[in-house]
């Protein structure tokens, strides 16, 4: 029974157009663009839509302001997917539509849906070989260059949510999620069962006390896969020079997930963020939990004045222990090690 990605987002956003706008310069491609709804298309066969918060709000959803009101998970067949709509309608409504996707809303107030995603392309986006000293990989050979950033799929979306708990025990009792990693008293990271990719959800607490943070169910961010760092930073430099207002923290390295980052603020609510280079995983995994500024970031190009890089803190996450055989590093030898 698997979820194999998210197939589609739904924005419900204040300016159609101008969050359109947005997302083509961000790298997306533009299917439908009307006045009040738009539709964009990923190589993997993803999608994301528009449309009016005030005209066209999603029934059921709980997130307040705009940004992504509905989540479409995909699943591989349409067996798997019967089996997981008549667990989720043992008690809330399920609502099907003309597309067969199986729409419910959770205690939390997330509006989700579930699609047999038969369309779904594997993507192939092969890095270039990186020279470094004594080790080379490439002999009279350039990297490629390219001029704009083009995303592959989306890896994820992060919400905040004043419920953590209730919702990551949701997605792992009643949509088969695991846990990859917490982050202390600020985050918990899920991925789909049918994926190796870190997380497809990043649930942040909205009480966690930072700016932004209110305490209410609010779209946080989206992250859309691209190839590796020339593609973040060409894709940067495009939007930038597009007028688009600049990125808070630059390029960093996420220590959770490994993962290349670059956000920008996005007209369509929270962020929009490019991701390359993520740990994958598959279910030999261990899941950590790491003090919460220490896991932000191995390091960032444009330096917040709040973060001062942490004091090593991770250890594995309670009721997680290595399995005998395990070859995944244990977290706290690895500063010793590097
Ligand atoms: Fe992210």
């Amino acid at each position: 029974m698997a979820i194999i990605g998210i197939e589609r987002l739904i924005y419900c956003v204040e300016d159609v157009e101008k969050s359109a706008q947005f997302f083509e310069d961000f790298g997306l491609s533009p299917q439908e663009r009307t006045p009040d709804s738009a539709r964009f298309q990923l190589p993997d066969n993803s999608r994301v839509y528009f449309r009016s918060l005030a005209t066209h709000p999603v029934p059921g959803s709980r997130v307040v302001g705009q940004g992504v009101h509905e989540l479409i998970w995909g699943v591989d067949s349409a067996d798997n997917l019967e089996k997981l709509v008549t667990g989720i309608a043992t008690d809330r409504e399920v609502r099907r539509d003309e597309e067969g996707i199986a729409h419910f809303v959770t205690d939390e107030g997330i509006a989700m849906g579930l699609r047999h995603w038969s369309e779904k392309r594997l993507v192939f986006a092969p890095t270039d070989p990186v020279n470094s000293p004594g080790n080379i990989r490439r002999m009279n050979a350039h990297r490629r260059w390219i001029a704009r950033a083009f995303p592959k799929g989306i890896s994820h979306i992060g919400l905040l949510s004043p419920d953590l708990e209730g919702l990551v025990n949701f997605l792992q009792t009643r949509l088969n999620f695991r846990l990859s990693d917490r982050q202390r008293h600020f985050a918990v990271y899920c991925r789909a069962d049918g994926v190796t990719d870190h997380h497809n959800i990043a649930l942040l607490n909205a009480n966690a006390g930072l700016p932004g943070m209110d305490g209410q169910l609010r779209f946080h961010h989206a992250n859309f896969a691209v190839t590796d760092l020339d593609e973040i930073m060409a894709g940067k430099n495009y939007i930038e020079r597009r007028g688009w207002p600049k990125s808070d923290l630059g390029i960093g390295r996420h220590r959770i997930a490994s993962a290349l980052f670059c956000y920008f603020p996005c007209p369509a609510g929270g962020e929009a963020e490019y991701g390359a280079d993520s740990d994958a995983l598959d279910d030999g995994w261990i899941p950590r939990d790491f003090d919460p500024m220490f896991g932000l970031a191995h390091w960032m190009h444009d330096l917040p004045e709040w973060w001062d890089g942490a004091d090593w803190d991770v250890r594995f996450a309670e009721g997680s222990a290595p399995s005998k055989g395990s070859v995944q590093r244990r977290p706290n030898l690895a500063a010793a090690e590097d």
